[in-house]
């Protein structure tokens, strides 16, 4: 069936998730950070994601922005950096991560071929809205899907079923686009076709499902979407 909506992932996928600690590490006073932000954005976000899991596991739902909070918590204890002004400058930062540079063009290019586009994405509806507007994508989306709809985390299937709810598709006419691999995995069960977007190269997740595509960034999607 061919696809009349692409869906896409937000953080990590749309946002360079390391761009807050990475900007924060050059800025005047956060000498602190200059060493050490790679590992401090990698736990900020390995933590981030395990609680949102805990979270759906438990029933135990808050918004993305408090479950982002804890997890850059965790990754400053672990680092041993105590310091409430560098919590909420990194905080501010996450609302205006970088997109990564082919976005635009690769969404303008779905728009113009005529498919619907989207965020489904963990993110409130207040963080994705300052995410899209810094990076200037609105425009080229026609909708922006926060779990907070749902009141549950990906990869709940209530949150996928959002997609239907607001395009009136059926999963086969979505193609789902993730950088996270149990994203995309988990998307695939639920029966979107999926492209898995692996920057780092990662080994595939060993969920029961795979990501249908794999890409090595955001390009190709267009031509994908139109392929199949
Ligand atoms: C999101 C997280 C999972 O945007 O990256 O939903």
């Amino acid at each position: 069936m061919p696809i009349t909506t692409c869906v896409f992932d937000a953080y990590g996928t749309l946002f360079d998730v390391t761009a807050a600690a990475r900007a924060a590490a050059a800025e005047p006073g956060h000498g602190a950070l200059a060493a050490i932000w790679p590992k401090l954005a990698e736990d900020w976000r390995r933590k981030q994601l395990e609680y949102s899991w805990l979270r759906a596991i438990t029933g135990a739902h808050t918004d993305f922005r408090a479950v982002t909070a804890d997890g850059l918590d965790w990754a400053m204890a672990a680092a041993g950096l105590s310091d409430p002004d560098l919590h909420r400058r990194l905080m501010a930062l996450y609302d205006r991560l970088d997109a990564y540079p082919e976005v635009p063009a690769m969404l303008a290019a779905l728009k113009a071929a005529g498919f619907a586009t989207a965020i489904l994405s963990n993110g409130s509806p207040a963080m994705l809205d300052a995410a899209v507007t810094s990076a200037g994508i609105g425009e080229s989306l026609d909708a922006v899907l926060s779990v907070e709809s749902a009141g549950v985390f990906k990869p709940s299937p209530e949150v996928y079923d959002l997609v239907g709810d607001r395009f009136g598709c059926t999963p086969a006419q979505v193609l789902f686009v993730s950088s996270n691999g149990w994203d995309a995995g988990c998307a695939t069960g639920y029966g979107f076709t999926t492209a898995w977007v692996n920057r780092a190269g990662a080994p595939v997740d060993r969920l029961p499902w795979r990501p249908a595509h794999t890409l090595a960034d955001l390009t190709p999607i267009p031509a994908l979407a139109r392929s199949l």
